[in-house]
């Protein structure tokens, strides 16, 4: 006990003094805080008091509620009946867990979608992305917008200033969708017209003289339906990405006006997807993240690899999403098996579960919360793990990785004089990489081959090196101040103007070490290449000159997450 005790010990005081800075929103003296999704609208309200009991007795600290429950907290159009959510917070509070409430706003209801189906995102081929699912409702769907807000003015004020509630998520994974509808491609004009104010300058930068795509107006420029210029397509990656983004932040002005100066407001975000820049969500208080190792994707390191998931995912998910203001978390991590691997979907190895939770606490996750507490009887995700069992209440494996967690987390508490200790040398040697999704969008949209793979680039060249000489590693974006960081990679990137290159020289010539890499500087923030030389804004910077490149004969892709995939190839 005393050996497991004093290793654990050490391998903190490696890690914690790196990936921890003063936060303002966890104390740094609780380490990491443990919480865990429950849904009472599935479950009889007898209950309720029992499963939160257990939990509490279990060791979670906080209790993730009301993320898909539009329909049962507004049944009708303005009837609200927050009483039943009212009781259930109570409950978490009398048994001494807070709680993280959300927006509704992936889950618009049935009654809403009926009676304003202008709300409901508008497929390619003109349908309507139905009810029976969920993120049907469109960021870009003005009416979508303000009865969000309207729900949430509501809601906010039910909640206003309500000491239980430790904060607040919105929105539920923001990925990749598309509306094509006629709301949207008014809104995707004024993005435009907003950026390019006039359409010259918009056929300037889009090429349009190319295949005779000049556009008369900003009224003759409709959402992209194929591919084609790639300009075009480009911006509707950048608009899309933007909807979302101030779609988020106008729900966090609703909220703000509710919370008190210790209630934070964030979002979960899928690490890596690459439709939604995360980094542009300014407005947030932070990022964290959800992730989900073992769903039959990734065949991991070793023979039972699959069931442990690919190494580098939750420490590159703490590095993406914790420089942004310094705290992080995860908020939904796998208790067992899921139901939704597209190949199979794998037990976990017994231990794995606490193995991540205790990544995730290294890595500089400031919370770890579990998705979910029980196993629906019900629904898409009946074959999905909880912490406890189709029984309500036996714990299943994972759970028990999550309790034991718990217990370990709660006695090195008693150790923080000792964990909190700084290591200089670490500190020594951190790195930071450059990233932008207007790099990544635009490279899918012209690989030049198929073996191109934005993160596959950056993992199997870079963060997967940089953290074999155990070196801390922030991603970070161009607004960020590089001079902090001995050593800045930028790899692949692509697209930049002069304002980033004389960025880069002022860091270099202050004594930092500056690593590009292919592609890095080949095009303008447009996507148009340079009348000169390959790469010409960097040769004086790089004193080297470009005169070509080639390609090689493709490494085979076989898994469907090429960037795992890559990544193997690459380890040999
Ligand atoms: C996540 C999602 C959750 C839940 C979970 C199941 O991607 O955010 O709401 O569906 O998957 O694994």
């Amino acid at each position: 006990m005393i050996i497991k005790k004093t290793l654990i010990l050490s391998l903190l005081i490696a890690f914690a003094s790196v990936s921890r800075c003063q936060d303002k929103w966890f104390p740094d003296e609780e380490l990491i805080t443990t919480g865990v999704y429950y849904y009472p609208e599935h479950w009889p309200q007898e209950q309720w008091e029992r499963d939160i009991q257990n939990m509490a007795l279990q060791g979670f600290e906080w209790v993730h509620l009301a993320e898909f429950a539009w329909a049962m907290l507004e049944p009708e159009e303005g009837v609200y009946t927050f009483e039943w959510l009212d009781k259930v917070v109570g409950l978490c509070d009398q048994n001494g867990m807070k709680v993280v409430l959300s927006t509704p706003s992936a889950t618009p209801p049935v009654w809403m979608a009926r009676k304003y189906p202008e709300i409901l995102i508008t497929n390619k081929d003109g349908s309507l992305k139905e009810i029976g699912h969920r993120q049907h409702g469109s960021p870009s769907s003005d009416k979508f917008r303000e009865l969000t807000y309207r729900y949430l003015e509501v809601m906010g004020t039910y909640f206003k200033n309500d000491p239980r509630i430790l904060g607040w998520q919105i929105y539920n994974e923001q990925k990749g969708w598309a509306d094509y509808g006629e709301n949207a491609e008014h809104r995707f004009r004024a993005f435009l017209e907003k950026k390019y104010l006039t359409v010259d300058a918009l056929n300037k930068a889009w090429g349009t003289s190319f295949w005779s795509m000049t556009y008369p107006d900003f009224t003759s420029v409709k959402i992209p339906t194929q591919a084609g210029n790639l300009h075009h397509l480009l911006d509707w990656k950048r608009f899309q990405s933007d909807e979302m983004t101030t779609f988020m932040a106008e729900q966090k002005a609703v909220l703000e006006k509710y919370l008190n100066e210790d209630q934070w407001v964030t979002t979960n975000f899928i690490p890596n997807i690459g439709n939604i820049n995360p980094k542009a969500s300014e407005t947030l208080d932070f990022l964290c993240y959800t992730r989900y190792l073992a769903h039959g994707y990734t065949s991991g390191t070793g023979d039972r690899g699959f069931r442990r998931g690919f190494y580098l995912d939750i420490p590159f998910s703490n590095d993406y999403h914790r420089p942004f203001k310094g705290t992080t978390g995860v908020m939904e991590l796998q208790p067992g098996q899921v139901n939704w691997g597209n190949n199979y979907n794998p037990q976990t190895e017994p231990g794995t579960v606490r193995m991540w939770l205790w990544h995730s606490y290294a890595g500089g996750s400031d919370f770890a919360c579990t998705y979910r507490y029980r196993q629906p009887l019900y629904g898409s995700e009946q074959y999905h793990y909880g912490i406890v069992r189709t029984d309500g209440v036996t714990l299943s494996p994972g759970g028990k990785d999550f309790v034991t967690f718990m217990d370990e987390i709660k006695a090195l508490r008693k150790e923080y004089d000792i964990i909190k200790t700084k290591n200089k040398d670490w500190d020594s040697r951190q790195a930071a990489i450059l990233v932008s999704y207007d790099n990544r969008w635009e490279t899918e949209l012209q690989k030049q081959t198929k073996q191109w793979n934005q993160t596959g680039h950056l993992f199997s060249h870079y963060y997967k090196w940089l953290k074999s000489f155990g070196a801390p590693v922030d991603f970070i974006s161009e607004r960020d101040d590089f001079t902090k960081y001995p050593i800045l990679l930028a790899p692949a990137y692509q697209l930049l103007d002069k304002k980033l290159v004389n960025k880069w020289t002022a860091y270099v010539e202050q004594g930092g070490h500056l690593v590009l890499s292919v592609r890095t500087g080949q095009k303008d923030r447009s996507g148009i290449l340079w009348e000169g030389d390959w790469a010409e804004p960097i040769h004086e910077l790089s004193g080297a000159k470009i005169e070509f490149f080639d390609l090689l004969p493709p490494v085979q892709i076989e898994s469907n997450d090429g960037r795992n995939q890559l990544f193997l190839e690459y380890l040999g």
